[in-house]
């Protein structure tokens, strides 16, 4: 595995697995890999000849500035296990390299980047279309690899690629959670002890809402999933929407649409942390 922090050599590198008919799979990353993200890179490895993985905290994301001094920055950890899932370039640029200039492009796809986390994290995704078209512009990848628990930020994507015409299949990888129902997530390992042992709460909440909205309406669905998990100390909901998995906007009956996904976003814990999770009704 090469690392490369310098992007015209991994390009130099990435012409020459072009010339020999090479496909290539990218798995863009923050860092502060686990198992979720390594899933991804097994993934791509199987359907590529050749996996690039990014390692880039993206400052254009973070609208607060403490989340981006906070994050988990862990290279080197990071290389080892990117090696051991069978990645071939590793691409782990510095701010000046990423952004030269600054990107002044705007990217904005309403619906389904005004909802949700777009309205809570203003700018967000607006920065995650940045980096991610940077990247798809620098490696051409065939396919990018994104995981399921970032739900939103896939429907963004997949829009942008869209607008964009940029010709790359996006690969949607199932959420991998821990054997307590925790989504996997680089944030996890910022909770403390007693943060980390309350955070399972949610997806169980989520969890005995698919029984509950059997009898119930939407509503009440709502309801119960935000008092559940609001009644338990150190959890506090920003946000659960129960939304058509399409336009990602709001529904108000179960027969509205086909396909229905509620999506959470939680405090947990004093610092505190924000985990995002969602469940799929159908
Ligand atoms: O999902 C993430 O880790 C980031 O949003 C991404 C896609 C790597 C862009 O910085």
């Amino acid at each position: 595995m090469i690392v490369f922090n310098k992007i015209a050599e991994l390009q130099n590198a990435l012409f020459e697995e072009r010339k020999a008919g090479h496909s290539v799979g990218l798995v863009p990353t923050m860092g502060a890999l686990h198992e979720g993200h390594a899933s991804l890179v097994r993934r791509s490895v199987a359907e590529n000849d050749v996996t690039v993985v990014s390692v880039f905290v993206n400052p254009t994301q973070f609208n607060d500035k403490n989340d981006l001094k906070n994050y988990p920055r862990t290279l080197d950890a990071d290389c080892d296990l990117l090696d051991e899932c069978g990645a071939k370039y590793v691409l782990a640029p510095s701010v000046e390299e990423m952004y030269p200039t600054p990107d002044t492009r705007h990217f904005e796809f309403p619906p389904v980047s005004t909802v949700m986390e777009g309205a809570h994290r203003p700018g967000h995704f607006n920065g995650v279309c940045q980096v991610v078209s940077r990247l798809f512009y620098i490696v051409k990848p065939d396919r990018a690899y994104f995981g399921e628990k970032d739900w939103q930020q896939i429907a963004v994507i997949k829009a942008m690629v869209r607008h964009l015409g940029i010709d790359v299949e996006i690969v949607e990888c199932e959420i991998v959670r821990d054997s307590d129902g925790l989504a996997r997530s680089s944030r996890n390992t910022l909770l403390s002890q007693e943060e980390r042992a309350i955070a399972p709460n949610i997806f169980k909440a989520l969890k005995n809402s698919l029984s509950f909205a059997k009898s119930h309406s939407v509503k009440e669905t709502h309801d119960q999933v935000v008092n559940e998990i609001n009644s338990i100390e150190g959890l506090d909901v920003e946000y659960f929407s129960i939304v058509d998995g399409n336009t990602l906007l709001d529904i108000n009956d179960w027969n509205d649409t086909e396909h229905i996904v509620g999506c959470i976003t939680v405090y947990c814990g004093k610092t505190p942390i924000r985990l995002i999770d969602h469940i799929k009704y159908k």
